[in-house]
Parts: C-alpha cells; sequence; structure tokens
C-alpha cells in the first residue's frame, strides 16, 4: 500500500478566480477616475462589449450584470409563457429563472453521454402551453442543437441556451452562440472569462438585441419615454474594467487548462470505476468544469466517499450537479419532476465529481490531485 499523498497547504477549490496583473486592472480604474463614470453604458462597457463581440464572433451581444438576469430577460424578450421544457441537470438558476417568468418549467431527461437534455425525451412533452426549449450546454458540451432545432421549428417554439459554461466554445468552427434564438454567458468569478459578477446575451439580429438593451435599462428609451416593463441588468464601468483586463490573460489560461485536463485524461481513467466527462471531437473546449464520473460497482467507492475523502488532502471537489434541479422542494410536485421519468439524470447526478481545474494549479499540482484520488480509490 503507498503511504498517504501530502495534503496541500493551503485548500484546493475546483475554481479560482483569473485575476490580471494589479497594475492592469487600476490602469482601466484609473479611466474610470478620469471619466467619472461608473455606470450606464460607459466607455469600458461600450469596449468590452466590442471585444466580447469580436473575440466570440457573436456580432449582436449585451453585457449583463449576471447571468441569471440575463437569462429572465431573455425570456421576457421572446415573450415566453406558459411552459418551457428544460434539463433537470443543471444550475438553480436554469429553472428559476422560469419561475420568476411565470412559466412552469417542465423536466425532460438527459443524454447519459453528453449530460444535456435528450432530444428524444422533448416530443412526449410538448404541450398547447409550451412556448420554448431551454437547453444547457453542460460543462461547456454541445446540447444537439441540430435535432432540438428541428423540433422546436416543427412545433413552432423557441430555443434558449444557458451557456453559462460555454465561453469560447465552438461547434463544428461555429460559435456555440450561433444556435438558438438567444445563449446565455455567465462571467461569474468562478468562469475562465469573468467580470466578478457578469454575463451576455448573444442573439441572432439587431432588433432583438436592440429589445433586450431597452429591458435591462428600466424600458427606457429616451428621457422622455419608457416603453417596456424593463428590469435593472446594467453592467457596471468596474465589472467592464475587470472583464477588459482578464480577457488579455484568457488564452494563457486556456492553454494551462488543457494541459492540467489533459495530464487528468492520461492518469484517471487507469483508476477503476473513473471515467472522464469527454467534450466531442468537433468542440472547442471550453475548460470551465472538468468533470469525472464515479461508476458505482467498479470503483472500490462511490462518488460521495471520494468526494469526503478528498477534503484530508484539503482538495475539495464538488458534486456539480447535484441534488438535480427537479429534487428541490419548489419543483418536486411538478408531474416532470417524477424521479421515474428521469433516469439518467438521477444516475449521472450521482457519479459525477468536478475536480480542480484553474491555470494557477499547474502541472504538479494536477499531479498531486490524481495522487489523492489514486489513493483513495485505491486503500480500504
Ligand atoms: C448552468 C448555469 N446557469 C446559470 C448560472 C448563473 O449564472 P450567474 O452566476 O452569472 O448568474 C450558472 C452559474 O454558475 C450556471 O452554472
Amino acid at each position: 500500500m503507498p503511504s498517504a499523498p501530502t495534503p496541500f497547504p493551503e485548500p484546493v477549490y475546483v475554481a479560482r478566480p483569473l485575476l490580471p496583473p494589479l497594475e492592469e486592472f487600476v490602469r482601466e480604474l484609473g479611466d474610470i477616475w478620469s471619466a467619472a463614470w461608473l455606470t450606464n453604458n460607459g466607455a469600458k462597457h461600450v469596449a468590452l462589449e466590442q471585444a466580447l463581440s469580436d473575440h466570440l464572433r457573436a456580432p449582436h451581444l449585451s453585457l449583463f450584470n449576471n447571468g441569471t438576469i440575463a437569462l429572465i430577460v431573455a425570456c421576457r424578450a421572446l415573450r415566453l409563457a406558459g411552459e418551457v421544457i428544460t434539463t433537470p441537470f443543471t444550475f438553480p438558476a436554469t429553472p428559476h429563472v422560469l419561475s420568476w417568468n411565470n412559466i412552469t418549467p417542465v423536466f425532460a431527461d438527459i443524454d447519459p453521454v453528453s449530460m444535456t437534455i435528450d432530444p428524444a425525451k422533448i416530443e412526449p412533452l410538448i404541450t398547447a402551453r409550451t412556448t420554448a426549449i431551454l437547453g444547457v450546454h453542460v460543462y461547456g458540451i454541445p446540447c444537439q442543437v441540430d435535432a432540438i432545432r428541428t423540433i422546436a421549428d416543427y412545433y413552432g417554439l423557441r430555443v434558449i441556451y444557458d451557456g453559462a459554461h460555454a465561453f469560447g466554445t465552438e461547434l463544428d468552427g461555429q460559435p456555440i452562440t450561433a444556435f438558438g434564438d438567444v445563449t446565455m454567458l455567465s462571467f461569474h468569478a468562478t468562469k475562465l472569462f469573468h467580470t466578478a459578477e457578469g454575463g451576455a446575451l448573444v442573439v441572432r439580429d439587431a432588433r432583438l438585441k436592440h429589445q433586450i438593451d431597452l429591458l435591462k435599462n428600466f424600458g427606457i428609451r429616451n428621457e422622455e419615454e419608457v416603453v417596456l416593463p424593463g428590469i435593472n441588468g446594467k453592467m457596471t464601468e468596474l465589472q467592464a474594467a475587470m472583464g477588459l483586463a482578464v480577457l488579455r490573460h484568457i488564452d494563457t489560461e486556456r492553454d494551462a487548462r488543457a494541459s492540467i485536463a489533459k495530464l487528468y485524461r492520461e492518469r484517471l481513467p487507469a483508476i477503476n470505476g473513473i471515467t472522464c466527462a469527454d467534450t466531442p471531437a468537433s468542440v472547442r473546449n471550453s475548460y470551465q468544469y472538468f468533470v469525472i464520473r464515479v461508476q458505482e460497482g467498479r470503483a472500490r467507492k462511490g462518488r460521495d466517499q471520494l468526494h469526503d475523502e478528498m477534503k484530508r488532502f484539503n482538495i475539495f471537489t464538488r458534486k456539480y450537479f447535484y441534488p438535480l434541479c427537479s429534487t428541490y422542494s419548489c419543483y418536486s410536485e411538478l408531474p416532470s419532476a417524477a424521479p421515474m421519468r428521469l433516469p439518467n439524470a438521477h444516475r449521472v447526478a450521482a457519479q459525477v465529481l468536478a475536480l480542480p481545474i484553474f491555470g494557477a494549479l499547474g502541472q504538479d499540482g494536477a499531479d498531486r490531485v490524481c495522487d489523492a484520488i489514486d489513493f483513495v480509490m485505491g486503500s480500504a
């Protein structure tokens, strides 16, 4: 039996915010001080919106104060109502934005491999009240966008994607934001590209962007006219300044994460019962999360035990996404939330474990994470 690896001296979490050199952020702040303009479409906001449009090849992009408000606004802009079909295997924000719009979430089971909503499970759930499909590009793994579009077109439904994890993801060389009527991106501090808190909506035409920009600013058209019941979804100059500084460093961060992911992929499948969630060859990975699946029965220990025992090494993995949204007390009484209707989602939620992936971890840190997993899974 090998001796136990040495614990990390400091806690290691799944994510660590990418912090640009402080002097770069301070330089951005200097501009804000000179302009004495803190929010409401200032110079940094304008610059970041343009920079992200270029970077993501997304011509119609609107910045927001966070991704959740952005998704709430997306539902409003598309005038969704009634029922929207979505996945239970996601972060709470996804179904909650529907509730905030008085829309009933209808949960469809997921594909057991991609872990995204299974198009074959969508069609039987469509009723006269259904207005849209809300898919999630889980861990940056794209939904089956063509199959979803075919169903949506046939039934006259809208398609929204929660792309909180999919910054920079591409599918067959196309930006992921090119699919669906609206895609939301989250710029939360834990995301590869971030503005501390923040987000964006990407849409297909200038008219819808205009509508969204009105909705995120109280519906104010000009000094004399308020034309929609809008909300405050505006990104501040401080957030935008952070984004401009972070954007200069994300390619380096991506490369560092790619090396960590490669190392995990080389080492972890050798451990009995562990598989790595894979991004298909046609996809440019967002390197937002690195997730393993622990197959109960084949592994010596289950996912929960691995999660708990890793803490001994100061490594804090995350059961992401667990519990399923369909089990929250606010949704569990819905007919679509019945566990027997969502067998794949329940199985996957019991298997997944997100591991640390951030550039500062380095190859050495990633190796130590693997040593700890190896030790835990090999010990009695
Ligand atoms: C899948 C998913 N949707 C929505 C959100 C919410 O985004 P935000 O934190 O920017 O509001 C998150 C946050 O991490 C997420 O993971």
